[in-house]
């Protein structure tokens, strides 16, 4: 059995596994480069790293229209459901569940969280998903910080990590992440979406082949891989 990842554009993802639709912190309808309209997708579970505007996004028309059910901290949760989602599994750092589609652990994120109306977010968050198997982590957005070395322990298939720096690591602060990380493949996000956050993503993949052991994968938005 395979899973899809299908880059939406900035740091979102869409993600079919085990007969199930995720998607990851789903910016779509107010984003340049998101490649699908927020009512077009389905999804059965939402990923929620954080509570800023570029990944809370279409988090609740998604929710209240598809009767997704959206997965992050206890305090997006809270809010998520003063807004109106009736599907919401909040959790806290550290903490890990099995769902249908896989098992997910919250993993520390190094950034702030407060939400569009100025409500607190709680902590941010990453992700380390087991996806038919395969271990995956989105880092969402977060500097870099050591403790990757204990994400990186479980054994990584894929690692996804921003590199647009201003408001998360940039590039070189993500090759030393790959080097902490030591995942088989990896995948950037949270880059050209933007002019402040342009990065040469072909650069990028040269020096991640050159300093890493890992294997570099460069989407546009809209295009997938299988894992
Ligand atoms: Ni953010
Ligand atoms: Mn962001």
């Amino acid at each position: 059995m395979t899973t899809q990842f299908t880059w939406l554009g900035h740091g979102s993802w869409a993600i079919e596994t085990a007969g199930h639709k995720l998607l990851l912190d789903p910016f779509l309808d107010d984003s340049p480069t998101a490649p699908v309209k927020a009512a077009d997708v389905e999804a059965d579970f939402i990923l929620l790293s954080h509570g800023h505007g570029d990944h809370v996004g279409d988090t609740v028309a998604i929710a209240k229209r598809t009767g997704a059910t959206v997965i992050g901290v206890y305090e997006l949760c809270e809010w998520l459901a003063r807004q109106g989602v009736e599907h919401t599994l909040g959790m806290n750092l550290g903490g890990a569940v099995t769902q249908p589609f896989g098992k997910l652990k919250l993993t520390l994120a190094h950034h702030s969280s407060t939400l569009p109306d100025g409500s607190p977010g709680g902590n941010p968050a990453g992700f380390l998903l087991n996806l038919e198997g395969a271990n995956v982590y989105f880092a969402c957005d977060t500097a870099l910080f050591l403790d990757m070395q204990l994400i990186g322990a479980a054994g990584l298939d894929l690692a996804v990590l921003p590199i647009g720096d201003l408001f998360t690591m940039g590039p070189a602060d993500s090759i030393q992440a790959i080097q902490l990380l030591k995942p088989k493949r990896v995948a950037p996000a949270h880059y050209n979406t933007w002019p402040p956050i342009a990065q040469d993503a072909n650069a990028w993949a040269n020096q991640v082949r050159q300093e890493t052991s890992a294997e570099p994968i460069v989407l546009e938005p809209g295009e997938s891989f299988t894992l």
